[in-house]
């Protein structure tokens, strides 16, 4: 049966109701501790694309694999995109996305930079209001848990020449998830990768693409091998500047209470919990600085008490501590390789608008009805 839901509320996207759905019991069995990433729901959005159509065919459908050409451009020049992003359970019982807007941007700007026609804001936030609403229930309601919500879109069709495609799938699926990390309150170690670069200047450190993301894999299994949770990479020309995780951005706390995290020139990914923070901690009153920090300053400064506190941060992990950082030839701890104070009050000031016990002054949390 095909539902347009056109008729209904004027989104533009048909409705095929999944025939099979997980059973009740058997989601409220996966939803006491689904982790993070391994649980999905029973719905997708697709949006298809060419260039005699434009974007087409919107419809939230069965979740379920896709058919392609082996020669699908994706599948050998990595010509793909995604975001990331959450839904939360209010205290009504309803729920609510944080700053989809943020992402859409973000995701068309990905678009521009690998030669993909850019999907239009409008059409983003509402596949994923709409995927939402199907499968609000699938939204855990533990205290850490969430609807994270993957957008992507992927260059489809049949040639193995050097160009971009003509024919493109965009879709969103959800995965219930709980903490990112096992132990949400520890603190994380970092492993400094000297060998491998995440980005550099001119490629597409700023765009959420796979590749990005393929090429830090063995500088992560490294990291892991070293005893440590995550890597951190330095900037590919001088490698001496802190850019990012390969999945989070960075920020240092000082003793003089004022906190820092690199500028955005170019490689680092434009978080959007990155940006919140930034404008939490400015309407806190504290000293924000967007600035370059080096490696060397970074263990100095801990080493001299300067720097109290260093945290991580993204959708997936919210605010993480830093407290050890380790190099080929030594590590050094920060803080008491704990939460210190000023993570704690940021993370707090976040995760209560993300989850409506605090009131929102930005306009960031956007109710799905
Ligand atoms: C490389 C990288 N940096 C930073 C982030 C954090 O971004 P956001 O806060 O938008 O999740 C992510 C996650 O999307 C990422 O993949």
């Amino acid at each position: 049966m095909i539902v347009d839901v056109q008729e209904r509320d004027g989104t533009g996207i048909a409705f095929e109701p999944a025939t099979e759905l997980v059973p009740a019991d058997e989601r409220a069995r996966l939803l006491i501790d689904p982790g993070f990433g391994r649980v999905f729901t029973d719905h997708m959005a697709i949006i298809e694309y060419d260039e005699q159509n434009g974007w087409h065919d919107a419809r939230i459908t069965a979740r379920q694999p896709f058919t392609m050409d082996p020669a699908s451009p994706v599948l050998h020049y990595a010509q793909e995109i995604f975001e990331g992003m959450k839904a939360y359970r209010r205290p009504n019982g309803g729920a609510a996305l944080f700053r989809p807007d943020a992402n859409a941007r973000r995701f068309a700007k990905s678009a521009i930079r690998m030669a993909m026609p850019p999907l239009p804001e409008e059409m983003f936030l509402e596949s994923v209001r709409a995927l939402v609403s199907t499968d609000r229930e699938w939204i855990p309601e533990t205290e850490a848990g969430s609807l994270y919500l993957r957008p992507f879109m992927i260059a489809n069709g049949s040639f193995l020449g050097m160009r971009s495609s003509t024919r493109f799938i965009y879709a969103v699926i959800a995965s219930s998830v709980g903490a990112y990390f096992k132990n949400d309150s520890a603190s994380v170690s970092l492993w400094v990768t000297r060998e491998y670069v995440r980005a550099a200047p001119g490629g597409t450190g700023e765009a959420k693409c796979g590749g990005n993301y393929a090429g830090s894999l063995v500088a992560q299994a490294e990291a892991i091998r070293r005893g440590c949770d995550q890597v951190v990479f330095l900037d590919a020309v001088e490698r001496r500047w802190v850019e990012e995780l390969g999945g989070m951005n960075v920020f240092f706390v000082f003793d003089d209470g004022s906190i820092q995290t690199p500028p955005l020139d170019g490689t680092i990914l434009h978080g959007v919990t990155r940006d919140s923070l930034l404008r939490l901690a400015r309407d806190m009153g504290l000293t924000v600085r967007e600035e370059p920090y080096s490696i060397d300053q970074w263990k100095a400064d801990a080493e001299s008490g300067r720097l109290t506190e260093a945290f991580a941060c993204g959708t997936a992990a919210v605010v993480t501590p830093i407290g050890r950082v380790k190099e080929a030839d030594g590590e050094f701890s920060i803080g008491g390789q704990s939460s210190g104070p000023l993570t704690l009050r940021l993370r707090s000031a976040l995760v209560d608008i993300q989850r409506g016990s605090a009131p929102d002054p930005y306009g960031w949390i956007q109710q799905i009805d």
